[in-house]
């Protein structure tokens, strides 16, 4: 039995988890705890780097404590430290980095360094034990939108990425624009239930072009046109949508591009045991069905992680450490281990387009 602890603190999630990997393959998240920043960012409508710093230096050490208090464990029962090591916003990474160097030194404890995104990657899993290499991953998040193929733990190959905004970022900012408040893509997902996606024409950018890469700029920008329409126009146009419309349109051009990109990518990737979706946006239910069918139609199986393990969590991040401690070549960091701003699951990948600072 193997029992790791992990800490994530890439963005404005502070959190600790402990992740047991028992007899027969047995997967457990034995005691998690995540504390959410919502509140203090709400105000500026997204995260603010230096208040998300300051809230993980207030929040990491009590987490891990009540974390291992929950379990009834302390650190000695502990096999190895898992920290996101980036990429992410550089001052919350060094927090949780620093504390789980700190743990592992003091517990005499191997430390082990996560890719935020393979913690996404290796989520699924977590939770489904007959999930088998390689499979098909749409990763999409508030800063990533990829397809890979996923060959084994470290080993991905980037099929496609977006060339301007991640997909949860234009969830964000379609949200902002309607005056949803922060976070965005669970007010838009609730509020696209209530309205009717035909009622407003939005586009699909790149729909059908040969390579699966994603654009959602345009679409934003769309979204944008069409709200000050509804505010500004004449009563005609008030009257023929709402901004449950907005929403609820703005939600099927995005699913249109992601099932066409995905279909793409399919294509492109070789024998998959399975279509995997991970990340943030993977919570909303209308894109994992719409995945669903769409692996149905390919006769493969469908995989999304339970809806707690899509948003930013340590219970990804303890078991990606579990999955890099059973690699036959695992050593553990070092402690000079530096926090990393960026850090692609696929650094062979050619540069795309217009992606520079997203890839
Ligand atoms: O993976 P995550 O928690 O953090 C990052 O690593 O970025 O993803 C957060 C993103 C946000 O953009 C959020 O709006 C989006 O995931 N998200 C959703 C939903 N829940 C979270 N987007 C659409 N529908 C949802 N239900
Ligand atoms: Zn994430």
């Amino acid at each position: 039995m193997t029992l790791v602890l992990g800490i994530e603190s890439s963005c404005d999630e502070t959190a600790a988890a402990l992740v047991r990997l028992g007899p027969g393959a047995a997967r457990e998240i034995v005691a998690q705890r995540i504390a959410s920043q919502d509140d203090a960012h709400r105000p500026y409508g997204g995260v603010v780097p230096e208040i998300a710093a300051r809230a993980h230096v207030e929040r990491v050490t009590p987490l891990v404590e009540a974390t291992l208090a929950d379990a009834g464990l302390g650190l000695a029962d502990v096999d190895a430290i898992a920290a996101t090591a980036g990429p992410g916003l550089i001052g919350g990474v060094m927090v949780g980095l620093v504390t789980a160097k700190a743990l592992a030194m003091a517990g005499d404890k191997p430390l082990i360094a996560i890719n935020h995104l393979e913690g996404h990657a290796l989520s699924p899993r977590l939770a489904d034990p007959a999930l088998a290499f390689p499979y098909l991953l749409l990763l999409a998040s508030g800063g990533h939108c990829q397809l890979l193929r996923v060959d084994g733990v470290g080993r991905y190959t980037r099929l496609a990425t977006t060339i301007d905004d991640a997909l949860g970022e234009a969830f964000d900012k379609t949200a902002k624009i309607l005056g949803l408040g922060y976070p965005g893509g669970p007010a838009v997902e609730r509020l696209a239930a209530t309205g009717n996606p035909k009622a407003v024409a939005l586009p699909r950018p790149l729909l059908g072009s040969p390579d699966p890469n994603f654009s959602f700029a345009g679409l934003k920008s769309a979204v944008l046109r069409a709200k000050q329409a509804l505010d500004a126009g004449p009563d005609p146009i008030r009257a023929t949508y709402n901004d449950a419309d907005i929403a609820a349109a703005f939600q099927q051009a995005a699913i249109d591009c992601v099932i066409d990109r995905t279909r793409r990518a399919l294509d492109a990737a070789g024998e998959v045991t399975a279509l995997v979706v991970a990340g943030g946006v993977a919570a909303n239910r209308a894109i994992r069905s719409a995945l669903e069918a769409l692996a149905g139609e390919n006769r493969l199986r469908f995989v999304a992680p339970p809806l707690p393990l899509c948003t930013d969590n340590a219970a990804m991040i303890a078991w990606a450490g579990l999955e890099r401690l059973a690699l036959a070549d695992f050593a553990p960091a070092s402690l000079d281990f530096a926090a990393r701003p960026r850090w692609p699951l696929d650094p062979d990948a050619a540069p795309v387009r217009g992606a520079g600072v997203k890839a």
